[in-house]
């Protein structure tokens, strides 16, 4: 993130642009210098997340940007993130502007500010590490967030914005770099990298560890590679913590499908994107202490790319996952459920309150869901409760999908106690049926987030390319969780 944020009383003399926000009706802020009706005479009406730029009011020197904040009645922090993202792209061009927006919804100060530093800093965000021509970046570095009361509030909600913000900024670049720029190998260095500046315990195991721990589906997903596999495992511990979560994350750097091939369309060029889920948690991981989280929170990054070759997984053969449970390959395409397998069974052996996988899982789940929404599945509804919160919160948005446990016959397999893939029909139930074998009785939901990975276009928070989904929810979730109760 290159945005510098900061908080003022009063709007500095200097700046470029006044981001001005302005309800689609109510008095208009004398500033603006002009009426309703000739306001809307310029094609402005207030409607949310509208933008005009009026020239500099008489003997100043910034340009007045209107936003519009629509009836201030249907205003909630989701809608402000997304007014403010779009003040920012219509402010992209100027180096640094100030804005009252923090304060537009009474008595939320500090989740507001977060709100709104999140707005701009995620539109604002562009991947051109691999550009020569770096104009695509915006011009816009400083943002003073103006605000005469609550400053202490506002302080507070900016430092968590930034925080939030930088986590998904840095998910998303991870998740935009191509494969042979981002190997599990680089990905684990970037790991102890993050963990070592934000307080994290570390561990990087290797293959011959990982062979010696009975981690099969890892070993055996990256079988086909000449890039080694990795696992991260990451530990943060606040003083006096509330409960236990494990977090499980999905870094497959690429997925080609293996010998089951995926074929060469445009949705196969975006698997370089498989390690989403790894990334969200990594990123999340990266804010918890900024965040004063007082959970103690585990992660665990299964990486590895799943590749083709002489040596690579075949169909038939039976892997022998890290809980002991035998798995016969049925679709080598269906491989991230086989590394989160061994992930999980890892998670649950330290008995945590929660465990939550995350993981660009199926086309099953996009193909129900579509692009906005992420599918959610468990085996506990105090979990799963939780994490619809934080999705509010976040508007990280979640649809919950049946654990329908009639359908794990589907994954009945002849020779082991299990197969990888279930039938043609509920991709994204029999996925989660097999991810529930791995997890004994530990309270744990799975997201999968096959279908908001990425965006095909720049609309509110979302840009096009990775969208980092599920950085803010799993950092919300790790910040406000309670342990659920022992049933469902
Ligand atoms: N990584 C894919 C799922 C995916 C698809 C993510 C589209 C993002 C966008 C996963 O490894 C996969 O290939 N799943 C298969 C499973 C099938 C073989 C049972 C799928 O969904 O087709
Ligand atoms: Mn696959
Ligand atoms: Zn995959």
């Amino acid at each position: 993130m290159r945005t510098a944020f900061s908080v003022s009383k009063s709007v500095p003399a200097k700046v470029a642009a006044i981001v001005i926000p302005i309800a689609a009706s109510g008095p208009i802020p004398s500033g603006v210098g002009l009426n309703r009706a000739q306001l809307a005479a310029l094609g402005f009406e207030g409607k949310t997340s509208q933008t005009h730029t009026l020239t500099p009011a008489a003997g100043k020197t910034a340009v007045r940007v209107l936003v519009g904040i629509g009836d201030v009645r249907d205003l909630n922090t989701s809608v402000l993130r997304n007014v403010a993202a779009s003040a920012a792209r219509a402010c992209a061009r100027y180096e640094s502007i100030a804005t009252t927006l923090p304060g537009v919804i009474r008595g939320s100060a500090k989740a507001s500010t977060q709100a709104v530093v999140e707005g701009i800093a995620l539109a604002l965000h562009r991947w051109v590490a691999l550009k020569n021509d770096k104009s695509g970046l915006a011009k816009l570095t400083s943002v003073t967030l103006v605000s005469a009361e609550k400053t202490a509030d506002v302080q507070a909600g900016m430092l968590m914005g930034i925080a939030t913000s930088t986590a998904v900024c840095t998910a998303r670049d991870f998740a935009n770099t191509p494969p042979s720029h981002l190997t599990a190998r680089q990905f684990a260095d970037h790991a102890v990298a993050i963990a070592n500046a934000s307080g994290l315990e570390v561990t990087v195991y290797n293959r011959d560890q990982l062979i010696a721990m009975g981690c099969g589906g890892l070993v055996g997903v990256n079988a086909g590679s000449t890039e080694p596999p990795r696992m991260v495992k990451l530990v943060y511990t606040p003083t006096s913590a509330k409960g236990k979560v494990v977090l499980v994350g999905k870094g497959v750097m690429y997925d080609s499908g293996g010998i089951s091939l995926k074929p060469s369309n445009e949705s196969h060029a975006a698997m370089k994107m498989d390690m989403s889920g790894a990334a969200a948690v990594l990123s999340t991981m990266g804010a918890l202490r900024a965040m004063k989280v007082k959970t103690q929170v585990t992660a665990y990054l299964m990486c590895t790319d799943n590749m083709p070759s002489g040596s690579a997984l075949k169909l038939g053969d039976v892997l022998t996952m890290r809980n002991g449970k035998t798995v016969e390959i049925h679709n080598t395409d269906a491989e991230g459920r086989l590394i989160l397998a061994d992930g999980l069974s890892l998670g649950a052996e330290s008995k945590p309150d929660a465990m939550i996988d995350i993981a660009t899982l199926t086309g099953a789940c996009l193909a129900a869901l579509g692009k906005r929404m992420a599918g959610v599945l468990g085996n506990n509804v105090g979990v799963i409760d939780q994490l619809k919160a934080s999705s509010t919160r976040t508007d990280e948005l979640l649809w919950e999908l049946p654990l329908f446990t009639d359908y794990r016959r589907m994954l009945d397999s002849n020779v082991a106690d299990m197969r990888n893939i279930g039938g043609p029909l509920a991709g994204a139930t029999t996925a989660a049926l097999f991810l529930s074998e791995f997890v004994g009785s530990t309270p744990w939901a799975h997201l999968d987030i096959a279908g908001p990975m990425d965006a095909d276009s720049d609309s509110g928070w979302l840009n096009r390319g990775a969208t980092a989904y599920g950085t803010r929810l799993l950092i919300d979730f790790c910040a406000n969780f309670t342990k659920p109760a022992k049933k469902k």
